[in-house]
């Protein structure tokens, strides 16, 4: 149970591949159902925000990845989980991506990609990340 005020600290996966990058939809089950994010999930105690990201790309798309480097920290503290989510450049380590846990995934053109219905805090990192791309 979460201590109230207690921020949820959540890594997220930046993976581009030519001019798209991969994202995810929330099962039907899950909170935040069919909202579209960055793969990725909540950093277990003990564990490094790196860890955490090969960790979840590994349980939920079943994929190794090398994670490369820290893009940007999004502070999502609304209710009701306020969140801390760390986002990453990575690339495969071989293989592709393959859903382990119902949800969706698709590889999203740049420039298509501020039009999907975003969990709240990856909102602000789609756009974080399209500034960035139009610029590199
Ligand atoms: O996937 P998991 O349930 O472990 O994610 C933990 C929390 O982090 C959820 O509340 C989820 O909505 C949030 N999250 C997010 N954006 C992501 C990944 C997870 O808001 N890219």
């Amino acid at each position: 149970m979460l201590e109230r005020n207690a921020v949820l600290e959540v890594v997220a996966l930046l993976l581009i591949q030519g001019e798209k990058v991969l994202v995810a939809q929330r099962p039907k089950k899950d909170r935040l159902a069919y909202k579209w994010e960055f793969p990725g999930g909540k950093i277990e105690k003990g564990e490094s925000p790196e860890d955490a990201l090969i960790r979840e790309i590994q349980e939920e798309l079943g994929v190794s990845i090398r994670v490369l480097s820290h893009f940007k920290t999004i502070e999502h503290l609304e209710p009701p989980v306020p969140l801390r989510l760390y986002a990453y450049f990575a690339q495969l380590q071989g293989g592709n991506p393959v859903p382990q846990e119902q949800q969706n995934i698709q590889w999203i053109p740049f420039n298509e990609l501020l039009s999907l219905d975003f969990a709240p805090a990856d909102i602000p990192l789609a756009q974080y990340l399209v500034s960035y791309l139009n610029t590199v």
